[in-house]
């Protein structure tokens, strides 16, 4: 079966976007990672990308002041011209209008250092440890219209330490995020898991 054509979208340093092209480095892997995508010009990440021989391309969202939808009409446009089949946000920090995300939706999914439904939104890591939480960690997502909202695909633990802080917290989670992100794409692209019974996906035109 042909490997899935990826673009993954960033924001700033790229950690999980370098873990999915380096998965994707495997010929064996069903997904190729064809396009790196930022919304900032000055995402450290895209550098990473470039050395890696990715294809990158910016649209910056504050080109287009409060209009969101012409952002993601540009973002849109660049998936095309690379005909991309599956998007993955990585550090994207951009909220999408639910006119991008179902036009994605089943194609589009997330990594959010958090045990969703469980600590949605910023700061997860301050919040876990503010909250006495005994257990953190991250999860792998379809993207839905509500934020960090959507199916899960994959998640993975870990237990908070009466040593930890903020620092040593997001690390070891951030270890779990680069393991089960290349995980996850891999079940997204090989079809072994599906969004369920949600609105029919318009087909893609390549
Ligand atoms: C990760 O913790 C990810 O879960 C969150 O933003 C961070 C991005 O880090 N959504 P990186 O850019 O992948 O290093």
């Amino acid at each position: 079966m042909a490997r899935k054509r990826v673009a993954i979208l960033i924001s700033g340093r790229g950690s999980n976007m370098t873990a999915l092209i380096e998965a994707a480095k495997d010929p064996a892997y069903p997904a190729e990672i064809v396009l790196v995508l930022s919304n900032r010009p000055d995402a450290a990440g895209l550098a990473r990308a470039r050395a890696e021989g990715v294809a990158t391309a910016v649209v910056d969202h504050s080109r287009f002041g409060m209009d969101r939808e012409a952002f993601e009409r540009a973002l849109q446009a660049e998936l095309e011209r690379h005909r991309i089949e599956i998007v993955c946000l990585a550090g994207f920090m951009r909220l999408l209008t639910p006119w991008f995300v179902r036009r994605w939706q089943g194609r589009l999914i997330n990594i959010h250092p958090a045990l969703l439904p469980a600590f949605k939104g910023l700061n997860t890591h301050e919040r876990a440890l503010a909250e006495g939480a005994t257990h953190h960690g991250a999860t792998v997502h379809f993207v839905v219209p509500e934020m960090d909202s959507g199916p899960t695909i994959l998640q993975d633990r870990l237990r908070v330490l009466a040593t930890d802080d903020v620092a040593s917290l997001a690390a070891r989670v951030l270890e779990i995020e680069h393991r089960i992100y290349p995980q996850a794409l891999a079940l997204v692209a090989r079809g072994e898991v599906a969004i369920g019974d949600r609105e029919p996906q318009p087909p893609l035109r390549w």
